[in-house]
């Protein structure tokens, strides 16, 4: 069916997004939304706002994870969902996450303002702590919903503060009642930014990913001896910062030293007792590899691993390693992308095939139902940083392929679940 007449309005998409910019707004021009920080929640209280503006149906899960249900016409169908997370990185980018969820919003109001009707219902939602940099691991809210994560394990996660997950969700008034764990699903729709360079130095409106890298987390804790930088002689120290520094270049090595497709890197340190002049005794930092291969990604975690092991040896500290977090790499439905693709077509914008290079809670839904994704350019190829930033030409442009996409979905009139068993 062409539905090229039928698009959203840009300007209005345009001012939820700066409305939900002002909160947790830094100096740089990002925003600082931390999972179940103050920022969080005010953004939350905004967002069921403008849900129950819509009159849609609100529900608030144990994980507090945020649905806003528009009733299809024949309940008997399996809903589409289609949202992201409004949460964000430390001084991170007001697009990350939030363009997901407002572009629904807005393909919400666009189908409200034509009193369309869908077959299927739609349901918009906010999933609770995407990006893990407050409480690792990320994707908790779409993992427990999925049943790969379990939901006590996640409750009982630490921020640097010693705070637990579960008490700062109460705190901020959104551990809701309802059960977090999947239910039949027709589809899952993420529109997102693509966070890398490729879409603009093709010149291409429209990232299509084939699915997600996998993604494997790792915490090491290395325990030396703290002493007097003066009097102490260089030889006989044992150093734990100087072995993490070392095992830092091994990890930056290791994409090339494995060769093929992947990336590694250490991102997140803690040093102690971080005084200049004493010898450092404790250092914890984190290892992120992602890789198109899972095996490959395993491969070069044993090679780093080994290479931890012998330097940790070589100076004298004591090491120890939790292995965090895995997901497996991530194929998105093939018949969900064909359609983004003809739409794309359809819409005259030109479009890209690539690959996730980002972790997205679409990860946990493609192992519940069909899942996909829409990708918008980011300017610069920049992403997780305050000047992370979109057109609002582009902003729009994603979100008229998602109205369509969700429009052509909810519309199938096929009864049999599309839940994934496996
Ligand atoms: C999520 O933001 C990620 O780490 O890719
Ligand atoms: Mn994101
Ligand atoms: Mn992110």
């Amino acid at each position: 069916m062409k539905f090229s007449y039928l698009h959203v309005n840009e300007g209005r998409l345009q001012n939820t997004l700066e409305q939900m910019a002002k909160i947790g707004a830094t100096s740089g021009g990002g925003v600082q939304r931390l999972t179940l920080s103050n920022e969080d929640k005010l953004a939350r209280d905004l967002f069921v706002k403008w849900l129950y503006d819509l009159n849609l149906e609100v529900t608030i899960d144990e994980m507090g994870n945020i649905f806003g249900k528009q009733q299809g016409k024949n309940p008997i169908l399996h809903p589409v969902i289609s949202g992201s997370h409004l949460d964000s990185q430390p001084k991170g980018g007001r697009f990350d996450g939030t363009l997901g969820v407002m572009g629904t919003l807005e393909v919400l109001k666009t189908i409200q303002d034509l009193d369309l009707e869908t077959e299927r219902s739609i349901i918009i939602v906010n999933w609770t702590n995407e990006e893990g940099s407050r409480f690792a691991p990320a994707m908790v809210g779409s993992g427990v919903w999925s049943g790969a994560l379990k939901r006590d394990w996640v409750y009982n996660r630490k921020d640097i503060d010693g705070k637990r997950f579960e008490d700062e969700l109460s705190r901020i008034g959104y551990k809701g009642s309802i059960p977090c764990q999947k239910r039949p699903v027709y589809c899952y729709y993420e529109y997102h930014i693509e966070q890398g360079p490729l879409l603009e130095r093709a010149k291409k409106t429209i990232g299509v990913p084939k699915g997600i890298v996998c993604l494997h987390w790792y915490d090491v804790y290395l325990e030396g001896e703290a002493n007097q930088v003066g009097p102490t002689p260089m030889e006989g120290r044992h150093d734990a910062l100087c072995a993490a520094a070392e095992m830092i270049l091994k990890v930056n090595t290791l994409p090339n030293r494995m060769g093929g497709n992947m990336v590694a890197t250490v991102g997140e340190i803690q040093n102690h007792p971080n005084s200049r002049n004493i010898i450092p005794d404790k250092v914890h930092f984190t290892v992120d590899i992602r890789s198109w291969d899972d095996d490959h990604a395993l491969s070069a975690w044993k090679l780093v691993r080994q290479n931890f092991e012998d330097i940790a040896a070589r100076r004298g500290c004591t090491i120890r390693i939790e292995e965090t977090w895995r997901v497996d790499r991530s194929p998105f439905d093939k018949k969900m992308i064909h359609e983004i693709k003809t739409i794309t077509d359809e819409l005259g914008y030109p479009h890209l095939d690539m690959i996730s290079g980002a972790g997205h809670d679409a990860s946990y839904m493609n192992q519940v139902c069909p899942t996909a994704m829409i990708f918008a350019p980011s300017m610069s190829g920049r992403s997780h940083v305050e000047i992370e930033n979109t057109s609002w030409k582009d902003c729009e442009a994603g979100a008229n392929v998602l109205l369509h996409a969700i429009l052509h979905s909810a519309n199938e009139k096929r009864v049999k679940s599309k839940l994934r068993t496996h």
